[in-house]
């Protein structure tokens, strides 16, 4: 079990400094989190940013889709470094199809639900997946409150992830005492952003909540 820290509450003017905390607290993944301002009221990182953030890390980078027609994007994403991408249920008009785009290109294809979406719109693709990414806030913005609900969905995929060996991760509302939560759920993978970065300490922040994890 783990943190994985999202980019999108760091310091971008200082972006590489937040990057070398983080690191330097043990992180081995980074979150990003790719908006297109349509399937999400936001926008935030293009494939230049992801490129350019590559360049200066070795870090599993974990490019979480939020946007309208993702297959149009697949690649440019994939060509500027991420190793894991994340495709939202509720914005691909094919999963398969885009899993298959996915590793074809070489990364490792990720399946995310919503909080609203039922369990049932996944489980037909939870064989074919390589990450499965329940979302614990509607996505959007960085600092919500966590949807404690979404931790049902973790349970039911529980079995499936232990038969096909993907990681569940889940994504929003993550704190120093909701993190506990996230642990009890039985999660691989928690994602912080705020927690993290808000405060401007990320190193400290980062240790703080890998230790809770620990103690909990
Ligand atoms: C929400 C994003 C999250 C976000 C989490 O739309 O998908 O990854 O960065 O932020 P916190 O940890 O602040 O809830
Ligand atoms: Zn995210």
């Amino acid at each position: 079990m783990e943190i994985v820290p999202s980019l999108l509450s760091a310091d971008f003017i200082r972006l590489q400094e937040e990057i070398r905390a983080v690191e330097a607290a043990g992180a081995r993944r980074l979150h990003l989190d790719i908006m297109d301002g349509h399937f999400v009221p936001n926008i935030t990182i293009g494939p230049f940013i992801v490129e350019a953030i590559r360049k200066i890390t070795q870090l599993h980078l974990e490019s979480h889709l939020m946007i309208t027609n993702p297959e149009k994007f697949i690649e440019p994403y994939i060509k500027a470094g991420s190793d894991t991408v994340g495709i939202h249920v509720e914005s691909s008009g094919d999963v398969l199809r885009d899993f298959d785009t996915i590793r074809r290109l070489g990364a490792k294809p990720g399946l995310v639900i919503n909080p609203p979406t039922p369990f049932e719109k996944i489980e037909t693709y939870l064989e074919f997946t390589e990450h499965l990414l329940v979302m614990t806030v509607n996505p959007g913005f960085g600092g919500q409150t966590m949807i404690k609900e979404a931790f049902a969905k973790v349970r039911l995929a529980k079995p499936y992830s232990r038969k096909y060996g993907f990681p569940i991760e889940i994504d929003g509302g993550v704190n120093i005492e909701t993190v506990v939560d996230a642990k009890l759920a039985g999660v691989d993978l928690i994602v912080a952003g705020s927690a993290v970065f808000s405060a401007g300490k990320p190193y400290d922040n980062f240790l703080a909540l890998t230790e809770k994890l620990q103690s909990a």
